[in-house]
């Protein structure tokens, strides 16, 4: 079975994000391993400290490393994604062996976002992601992305109620990433 490691851009406790992937989670259920990365440890990025890098920094890593892909839910912060995911993402683009770029355990690793956030529904921020992937050589799955407009009833009760369409759209997600990992 394929291992899939979850990637939530929110350290907030009843994130949408994060309840967004547990929806995808359960439709993977029994048809892929799923892991979500806990990375609230994992301290700013400096060069000072980076070889040898933080014990959260290796765990993060070797969980990577062992998934077939990953899958980033992020927020939508001020049109891009939160400053906590650039930083994990800094950390994990960083060669392993120093000098050897291609030690990098993003390189190649096949990738699916999904959104949740304000009326934009995290398209900028997934469009940013988007850049960033092709910059660190990562193996986008392009589309389809699911990107959830959070209404007002969201953000009075903190839990995020998937429409049948969202929800159907998250399963057609679901669908093709698995595909993307048999590729
Ligand atoms: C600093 C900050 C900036 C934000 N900027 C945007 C934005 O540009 N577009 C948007 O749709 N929502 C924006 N939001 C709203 C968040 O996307 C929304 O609160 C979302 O629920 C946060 O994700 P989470 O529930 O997974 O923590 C912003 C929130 C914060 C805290």
């Amino acid at each position: 079975m394929k291992r899939i490691a979850m990637i939530v851009g929110s350290l907030r406790e009843r994130s949408f994000n994060r309840q967004l992937a547990q929806a995808a989670a359960k439709l993977l259920e029994g048809r892929a391993t799923v892991e979500f990365i806990d990375y609230r440890d994992v301290p700013f990025m400096n060069q000072d400290i980076e070889f040898p890098p933080p014990a959260s920094v290796e765990r993060v890593r070797a969980a990577i490393s062992e998934a077939d892909g990953l899958w980033v839910f992020t927020p939508e912060y001020n049109y891009s994604y939160p400053g906590v995911l650039k930083n994990l993402l800094d950390w994990l683009s960083r060669p392993v062996v120093a000098g050897d770029r291609a030690t990098a355990v993003t390189r190649e690793k096949k990738l699916a976002l999904s959104s949740a956030a304000g009326s934009s529904g995290g398209a900028g921020a997934r469009a940013k992601l988007a850049e960033l992937a092709a910059a660190l050589q990562m193996n986008l799955m392009k589309e389809p992305q699911v990107g959830v407009k959070l209404d007002r009833t969201a953000f009075e009760t903190d839990v995020l109620a998937l429409t049948d369409e969202m929800r159907a759209a998250l399963a057609a997600e679901a669908d093709a990433f698995l595909s993307h990992l048999e590729e």
